[in-house]
């Protein structure tokens, strides 16, 4: 294929969660997932800024490309200016603030000249693909035979359009026949871990057991853990890294018992504008999620509605908590961290 000439309505593209399918852009709504399967058409950028706000189409990578393709989709029907594609590529970029992955793809789409704008959408749906692939045979590698691995939010084919991050490195240590058990944090308060995650290793038949935030502490002083891997939405130049708000506790929980703890990611979180966490924003959510649950199964409020709630959607890892990070196919020690290795490979 001449990717320069690439035809959004002559390709087929589909991941788990997002589908491209005769020129109509589709996402599974993720949060009625497990109970419900239910693929919503995505008829202009606007309404796709309102899914990732609501976290219909949810994970660093997933809403990158899913953001690139909404506005792809729209360029290619409606043929705007381009003052209005910049102005609407502008709010698509702000739609949420903490997965860089958002930005990235975003402002590739936004500096590539017009004749290029769906191509470039095609290539990032098929580079997530592949560096899917990439990071989680590598990561796969960290990986023993008879390991119990906790993990935490979802990181899998749900948050990108291939085999995911984290949890694409377990499913391939799976492949590869080793005999794993995967501990799954059920992640307040949006419960990825629960509805999402617990889904996904059930399809794969990956063996696994679902447990509650706080309990992971616990496995660990019962030796039921010995490794932690989890995603990112986006990763400074230190080494400090944002992902799901409870990542923070799984890794100092992990330093105590001396448990490796590894980040897996694709080159599209890395952030060179970064230094350190203390540059990451992070996205702070309305109180009802804190309040109560909201799903499919129905909502419930537990919580006195005047009780103040404070919901930081992702929290900061410092690198020196961090074990090692996979980005696509490399691996960082926390000693390459430490010695500025990702300013040396970034710049
Ligand atoms: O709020 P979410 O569900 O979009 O948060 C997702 C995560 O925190 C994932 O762990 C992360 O995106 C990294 S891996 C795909």
């Amino acid at each position: 294929m001449n990717s320069l000439n690439a035809n959004l309505t002559t390709i087929n593209l589909t991941s788990r969660a997002l589908k491209y399918q005769d020129g109509i852009l589709s996402i599974l709504d993720q949060q009625l997932l497990p109970l419900e399967k239910t693929w919503i058409v995505i008829r202009d950028p606007e309404q796709m800024i309102s899914v990732i706000q609501t976290l219909k189409v949810r994970g660093a990578p997933l809403i990158g490309v899913a953001a690139a393709l909404s506005l792809a989709d729209w360029f290619k029907n409606t043929k705007p200016t381009r003052t209005a594609f910049l102005a609407m590529a502008k709010k698509m970029r702000e739609a949420r603030p903490t997965a860089i992955n958002l930005m990235n793809a975003v402002d590739r789409m936004t500096q590539v000249p017009e004749t290029e704008i769906v191509s470039m959408a095609f290539q990032l749906f098929a580079e997530d693909v592949r560096l899917c692939e990439e990071m989680s045979l590598c990561a796969s590698q960290k990986i023993a035979d008879g390991d119990g691995v906790l993990t935490h939010c979802n990181t899998g084919g749900l948050a990108t359009v291939g085999i995911g991050t984290a949890l694409g490195a377990i499913s391939k240590a799976w492949e590869q026949k080793k005999q794993i058990h995967v501990y799954v944090d059920e992640t307040r308060p949006l419960l990825q871990g629960a509805r999402l995650t617990a889904w996904e290793l059930d399809q794969m038949k990956i063996p696994h057991t679902l447990i509650c935030d706080n309990m992971a502490g616990y496995l660990m002083s019962q030796g039921k853990i010995q490794k932690a891997f989890v995603g990112t939405d986006r990763i400074a130049m230190n080494g400090d890294f944002a992902n799901k708000v409870g990542t923070y506790s799984v890794a100092v929980l992990c330093h105590f018992h001396k448990i490796p703890f590894y980040v897996v990611a694709p080159s599209t979180t890395v952030d060179k504008n970064c230094l350190s966490g203390k540059d990451i924003p992070i996205e702070e959510r309305k109180p009802f999620e804190v309040r109560g649950v909201e799903g499919s199964f129905g909502s419930v409020q537990w919580a006195p509605e005047t009780s103040p709630v404070y919901n930081p959607a992702f929290d900061v890892t410092p690198v020196e908590l961090v074990t090692g990070i996979i980005i696509d196919d490399e691996y960082f020690s926390n000693k390459d961290l430490r010695n500025g290795s990702l300013k040396q490979r970034f710049f």
